[in-house]
């Protein structure tokens, strides 16, 4: 039996974890935190002191995936984390779901994160400016790539939609939102853009 091994990315604190852990246990599935196992395993390579945060040893993560997904015993495995796409092989990624947030929900989000500052302005830059998406699609197959608006919908709604995705009976695609458009229509662009 081949395994399925779906990713699930987006910009910080938009409800990958969330949305990462519902969809494990509906499937029945074995479930990776990317940040979790950089920690737990050091796979670090230092300190983003800038940042206060850890950069990944991305090579060391890619060998340790390829072995985590050979020896699970789990028919699908759900891979959690914004950059999974840098550290899954296209060959062995089933799907990718990029989920989206508009950007006036998700600053909200973001300080209930505890995100304020430089890193509050900078993740709502990647998101208004589809970072995680324009990196899933230059590095897998267009096919595998499906984009969901998470925007006011509840966890249980959008692990519903992934399920539908994930057995066929929904399609999914890319280009479903237009946060600059939006904002730009909304007088916020100038706001929210500040990076
Ligand atoms: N669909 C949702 N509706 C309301 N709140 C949510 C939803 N998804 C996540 N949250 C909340 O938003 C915050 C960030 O979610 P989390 O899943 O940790 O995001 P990520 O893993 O992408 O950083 C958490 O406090 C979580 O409880
Ligand atoms: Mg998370």
């Amino acid at each position: 039996m081949s395994k399925r091994v779906v990713l699930v990315i987006g910009t910080p604190c938009v409800g990958k974890t969330s949305i990462s852990r519902l969809l494990t246990s509906k499937l029945g599935a074995f479930y990776v935190n990317l940040t979790d196992l950089a920690l737990s395993e050091n796979l670090v390579l230092g300190k983003d002191e800038e940042r206060t945060s850890v950069i990944v040893d991305e090579n060391r993560m890619r060998h340790r995936i390829r072995a985590i997904v050979k020896n699970c015993d789990k028919g699908d495995i759900v891979i959690d984390g914004h950059y999974a796409v840098r550290v899954v092989p296209d060959e062995l990624t089933t799907c990718v779901f990029v989920l989206r947030r508009d950007p006036v929900e998700l600053r909200k989000f973001m300080a209930h994160c505890n995100f304020y500052g430089r890193k509050l302005w900078e993740n709502l830059a990647s998101e208004i400016l589809d970072v995680c998406l324009c990196e899933a699609l230059s590095v897998c197959e267009k096919e595998k790539v499906c984009e969901l608006d998470v925007s006011g919908r509840n966890v249980e709604e959008i692990v519903c939609e992934v399920l539908g995705v994930l057995n066929g009976s929904k399609e999914c695609h890319v280009g479903v939102v237009d946060w600059l458009g939006k904002l730009e229509s909304e007088g916020l662009l100038e706001e929210f853009l500040r990076v």
